[in-house]
């Protein structure tokens, strides 16, 4: 009876067919990702007073693998930036020391890790910013009351300013 064919290898059956299968490389400008699953920036809500806690090292930590690429839960550039609460920040040396060995877990993995930064602009109210001042936003433009994806919890804004200096984190 004749031999059958080698099976042709995952990845050339396909391209044939004109399918990226997850688990194969992609050079992502000087990154090598060894795959094509990333983890999405998720706001956890978690850091207290907007400083990562300990607690992110194990969660980033448990969702690394060798040249897997994760962006990091929104984190705020300056003390105008929040919109909501205990999300972190990148703007002092105290947040700054705080990221370094969840970034250090991450790397110890493998991983490719990328810090999505933020500033709400108008989406934020005078509770939010340091001495109750207006957001600052590119815009004077009130935003009208939001329900959260709960249907129950109204987000409230504060009428923004958009003269106020917007001063950023300097790395
Ligand atoms: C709980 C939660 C938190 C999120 N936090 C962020 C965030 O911090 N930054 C961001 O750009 N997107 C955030 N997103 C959006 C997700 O990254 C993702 O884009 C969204 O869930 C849509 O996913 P999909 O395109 O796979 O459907 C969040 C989504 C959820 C459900």
């Amino acid at each position: 009876m004749e031999k059958r064919a080698e099976a042709e290898p995952q990845q050339e059956q396909a391209e044939k067919k004109n399918v990226i299968p997850l688990l194969t490389p992609y050079k992502m400008g000087s990154f090598n990702l060894s795959h094509r699953i990333v983890m999405g920036p998720l706001t956890r809500q978690r850091s207290y007073d907007n400083v990562p806690k300990p607690h992110a090292i194990l969660y980033y930590s448990q969702r690394s693998t060798k040249g897997g690429f994760l962006i990091s839960e929104a984190t705020g550039v300056s003390d105008t930036a929040q919109g909501f609460t205990h999300t972190p920040g990148i703007w002092t040396k105290e947040q700054v020391e705080a990221w370094k060995p969840i970034v250090d877990a991450v790397h110890a993995k493998g991983g490719i890790f990328f810090c999505q930064i933020w500033h709400v602009g108008r989406v934020s109210n005078q509770d939010f910013q340091p001495n109750g001042q207006a957001p600052i936003s590119s815009t004077d433009k009130l935003l009208t009351p939001q329900y959260r994806a709960n249907g129950i919890d109204l987000d409230q804004f504060t009428p923004p300013s958009s003269s106020a200096p917007l001063k950023f984190l300097k790395l």
